[in-house]
């Protein structure tokens, strides 16, 4: 797919079958790692590649009760999430990690809507997550990393038609 193409015909899949093949994963991990990342400082990110059912519906369940309705799925059913982790040592400077968090995450849902592959960017779950300090202990994430974002994966019946995007969806200002 070529570049614009691929991202007009992204969008937020919250429908997942139960299957996402290794070698699909494998090439959506390495277009995270192909993101730019503030100083080359690749070794400050993780990603936490969770395919494990019984965690992922902890982790769902936990989601749908932080946000007040135990009926909801806030991970869809997907059969894979990845949650990006950095640690934050210096607040002040803690948006250029969650910035290459957000960075990973896109490159890798770019890359799933090129693969047909369905994807969603995930900050509530992680909100939630992270809320829960035991529940983050069970991801078993390098000393002092926080999670910032996650992206669920999976196979779907979802299709990609390619969008119309308005071109003032968001607001441009111009300085001549
Ligand atoms: C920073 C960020 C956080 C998001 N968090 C969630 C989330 O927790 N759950 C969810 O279902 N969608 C989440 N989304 C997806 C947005 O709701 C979605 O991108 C937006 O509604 C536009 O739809 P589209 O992705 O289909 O173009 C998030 C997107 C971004 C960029």
């Amino acid at each position: 797919m070529e570049t614009l193409k691929t991202m007009t015909c992204r969008k937020s899949v919250r429908s997942y079958k139960n299957t996402l093949s290794d070698a699909d994963l494998q090439k959506i991990l390495l277009s995270a790692q192909a993101a730019p990342i503030g100083m080359g400082k690749y070794d400050t990110m993780h990603m936490t590649v969770i395919r494990n059912a019984e965690l992922l519906q902890e982790l769902d369940r936990n989601g749908a009760d932080f946000f007040g309705d135990p009926s909801t799925k806030p991970l869809y059913g997907a059969p894979c999430l990845v949650v990006i982790s950095t640690p934050i040592e210096n607040p002040a400077m803690g948006n250029v990690q969650y910035s290459n968090a957000a960075m990973m995450a896109e490159h890798m849902c770019l890359m799933a809507t090129d693969l047909g592959i369905g994807s969603c960017n995930i900050w509530g779950a992680i909100a939630a997550l992270n809320a829960k300090p035991e529940l983050v202990a069970k991801l078993g994430l390098p000393e002092g990393h926080v999670p910032c974002c996650a992206v669920t994966l999976g196979d779907t019946d979802d299709t990609f038609p390619e969008r119309e995007i308005p071109a003032d969806r968001i607001a441009v200002s111009y300085i001549d």
